[in-house]
């Protein structure tokens, strides 16, 4: 969603902005702004569309200069994409700019309060109450004016300020949306996303909840809302600049998909000690718990449906999964006896946030799954599981569900060894069967020429659906998102055994079915639900496992996919549906690593 970045230093702040505004752009957004400040004086310019139509507006305007300043990609939720609601918002004396990501959610109350006091807005935006209330309480103590402000706002920002009274200096403050300063030598940045700043530093202070930050070229210090100095521990980054850049791909997406055999490594092969599944960071008992909830978001989900079935056929414990969207809507029965685990790439998903708190308020201990360092969710949640799958740029996840789904199955086969269900050796044999992972991923890459040619193939079918049972199924659900998010081409996926409960109806000449055959000893099961949409015109391209000689027979078009434990085979068999999304939506002439109205970290609710 939206991205901020700010920067103090010494040389020309704009074009490391404005470079930083570049790398934030895989979030989506509409529309971008930037503020310089030299001396007293802050200019700013803000545009909608690209970062590229900013880029040139700013690169031409003689007045935006200085060694400071913040830049922001807006994605529209109060307001639509507009030049006036872009960010920053600057006061109207010219004062003070701001970015913001977030939302305030007490705005309406702010700004009837400030047009009372015959304040003039002049966006429709939530953010420019904090400028308004900037503006109306400074006293020439611009600490104390933002403590005092942030009291009165509800919800969620992460905020960079510019005050003409304080060249040099940049502030930020943050509740409930990332914001992390990097530190350099003589310079220094925030953002909200390491990204944005990572090919000039590695050092980096997270910033907590309530907390502030005055940043000049050569300090950043941190205070509390009562202005009390706090003392931030420095952290380093430990991927490259490379990880967030494109290397020769086309796309992050393809990148990122063909990074899947390593980034799967990193994840398992650390938690894997004397040939067993081992987690430091997990210090709970499984027996003190009578039931199992995973919650999370889209991809997110999917990859806990894979979870819920493996980790219930090996630890025989009622596990369910709930998005977490809907889940405190349902007033769920969830109690300290309930380990709820959530899964997110970048642990600022805002509806699995809300999840996390409706499971802390009743008791429960909370697992999350998180690929980002240091994210929200990981500060929230009870115990945190990394799955160390590096930087994912691309909106459309990939590596970030596949190490999810890893850690699932690692997860599924320590809870099992705890609770008795299973013997060392299984466990053992187990444990090997998730270590052959990533060489399995590897050699399904190998379809990568094939699948292309099948993507050519069907790329301009206008709908087409996924079927499978079990965990086909949930990687069914997996690749029919993937495909649609895309290729914005109609996709459904279906329970192969609910097909004929109504769905069916939809199966006509030419319709494509994608039927997931991986979970052989359902393989006779699905191959009637095949021969039923066969049977009414349908095209069939099927998902086996190498060495299915039947499957022939049945499907125009079939991909085999090397064989792995029949529980551990959605890391394996969803590549080629990554695949397969990825080449459809190229054909097609999308912006495949920034999809439409999609942004890559959701933090509305
Ligand atoms: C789809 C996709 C989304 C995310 C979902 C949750 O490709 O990326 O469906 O999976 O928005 O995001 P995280 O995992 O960051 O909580």
């Amino acid at each position: 969603m939206c991205g901020i970045i700010g920067f103090s230093g010494k040389t020309d702040a704009k074009s490391i902005i404005l470079d930083g505004l570049k790398r934030l752009e895989y979030r989506g957004y509409d529309s971008a702004g930037i503020a310089l400040q030299k001396d007293n004086t802050i200019n700013m310019v803000k545009t909608t569309g690209k970062v590229d139509n900013l880029v040139k507006i700013a690169e031409s305007n003689k007045n935006l200069v200085g060694n400071c300043g913040i830049g922001h990609t807006r994605w529209a939720t109060h307001g639509v994409p507009s030049d006036v609601n872009a960010h920053p918002h600057m006061s109207s004396d010219g004062k003070f700019a701001i970015v913001h990501n977030g939302i305030i959610e007490n705005h309406a109350e702010i700004k009837k309060s400030l047009i009372d006091k015959g304040i003039k807005f002049l966006s429709e935006t939530d953010t420019e109450v904090i400028v308004q209330l900037l503006d109306y309480y400074y006293d020439g103590d611009i600490k104390k004016t933002l403590a005092k402000i942030s009291s009165m706002l509800e919800g969620s920002y992460a905020l960079g300020v510019l005050c003409a009274d304080f060249p040099g200096s940049i502030f930020a403050a943050k509740v409930s949306s990332p914001l992390i300063i990097g530190v350099g030598a003589g310079e220094n940045y925030f953002a909200s996303d390491i990204t944005a700043f990572i090919s000039h530093t590695k050092n980096v202070i997270d910033l907590d909840d309530g907390e502030f930050a005055e940043i000049t070229a050569d300090r950043v210090s941190v205070f509390d809302h009562n202005l009390r100095d706090i003392k931030k521990e420095e952290r380093k980054i430990t991927w490259d600049v490379a990880a967030a850049e494109k290397s020769g791909y086309e796309h992050f997406m393809l990148k990122e998909i063909m990074e899947q055999p390593g980034a799967l490594k990193a994840t398992i092969e650390p938690r894997i000690k004397d040939g067993r599944v081992s987690f430091d960071e997990l210090n709970i008992d499984m027996k003190k718990y009578d039931r199992i909830l995973i919650t999370a978001c889209g991809s997110a989900y999917y990859a806990g449906c894979v979870g819920r079935d493996v980790i219930e056929k090996l630890c025989r414990l009622h596990v369910h999964t709930e998005v977490a969207s809907e889940l405190r809507y349902r007033d769920p029965m969830i109690d300290e006896k309930t380990l709820v685990m959530v899964i997110s790439q970048s642990g600022e998903t805002a509806d699995t946030i809300a999840a996390i708190k409706e499971a802390k308020n009743k008791n429960a201990d909370v697992v999350a799954i998180v690929n980002v360092v240091g994210s929200t969710i990981a500060k929230l949640a009870d115990y945190t599981i990394y799955t160390w799958a590096g930087p994912e740029i691309a909106v459309a996840t990939t590596k970030g569900y596949t190490t999810q789904v890893a850690v699932l199955y690692m997860f599924a086969v320590w809870a099992a060894g705890k609770l008795g269900r299973i013997d060392d050796k299984k466990l053992k044999e187990l444990t090997n069967d998730i270590k052959i992972l990533p060489e399995r991923a590897q050699r399904t890459l190998d379809l990568n020429t094939r699948v292309k040619k099948l993507a050519d193939k069907y790329y301009s079918k206008q709908s087409i659906f996924f079927i499978g049972r079990y965990l086909d199924y949930a990687v069914c659900l997996e690749g029919s998102l993937k495909l649609k998010e895309i290729s914005y081409i109609h996709s459904e996926a279906y329970a192969a055994g609910e097909l004929k409960h109504g769905t069916i109806a939809l199966i006509e000449d030419g319709r494509l079915v994608v039927s997931v055959c991986c979970y052989e000893p359902l393989l006779d099961k699905i191959i009637s639900n095949i021969q039923q949409v066969k049977a009414r015109g349908a095209q069939v391209l099927a998902l086996a496992i190498e060495g299915n000689k039947k499957i022939f027979a049945e499907a125009d078009d079939v991909l085999l996919v090397p064989k792995a434990n029949e529980l551990f085979m959605a890391a394996v068999e969803i590549i080629p549906l990554q695949l397969f999304a990825y080449y459809v939506a190229k054909n097609n002439h999308c912006d495949i690593d920034k999809p439409k109205n999609l942004a890559k970290s959701v933090t509305v609710e």
